[in-house]
């Protein structure tokens, strides 16, 4: 694991990337439906806020620093859009629903691509735009972002009552998180 105290907002970043493909493939091979849509909400939980931090504080440093940044962040953004609309069909799917399996298809393949993406293109832009010191920072912004909304629910964790209780699981958990990660009111 990388050093907190010097890891950069690209480390962070992909790592996140990776602990949600990892999640999907443990969904994929569980047949228990009860644990499927736990590790649907963990899914759910960090991939909200994770978009969420990246566009608060990535999207934004994209726009200014990358040559193409303008248009760079509206194809993401764009594609948090789809992946959040996924994800509001899924949170209300039982793990054993045959729709629980396409939803989880197209998230994945969505989310493969917007990886890939990041990654490859808008990543190592950031690194070659943006001084190493202020990506250190960056990585700390989007940490403390995160910790807007309570812990996720980790399945292997029992502290995930808050989080239940506060933001989900159930219909309008992508809502619920997203409104408290940036303040949104709703009414
Ligand atoms: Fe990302
Ligand atoms: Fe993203």
């Amino acid at each position: 694991m990388a050093d907190p105290t010097t890891q950069d907002v690209v480390d962070l970043l992909t790592t996140d990337h990776h602990e949600v493909l990892d999640l999907l493939q443990e969904i994929k091979t569980s047949t228990v439906p009860d644990r499927r849509r736990e590790l649907a909400d963990v899914v759910i939980g960090e991939l909200v806020r994770h978009s969420v931090a990246e566009e608060m504080f990535v999207y934004p440093a994209m726009r200014r620093h990358l040559p193409d940044g303008d248009a760079a962040v509206e194809h993401d953004v764009g594609e948090h859009k789809e992946l959040e609309s996924l994800m509001k069909r899924w949170e209300s799917l039982d793990g054993d629903s045959p729709d629980f399996d396409e939803v989880l298809a197209q998230l994945e393949e969505v989310l493969r691509d917007h990886v890939q993406d990041e990654e490859s293109e808008q990543f190592p832009q950031l690194r070659a735009h943006i001084r190493a010191d202020k990506l250190v920072e960056l990585a700390a912004k989007v940490e403390t972002a995160k910790k807007l909304a309570p812990t996720r629910p980790h399945p292997s964790a029992p502290h995930s009552e808050l989080f239940h209780k506060t933001i989900g699981p159930g219909v309008g958990m992508v809502d619920r998180l997203r409104d408290k990660l940036t303040g949104r009111q709703t009414g």
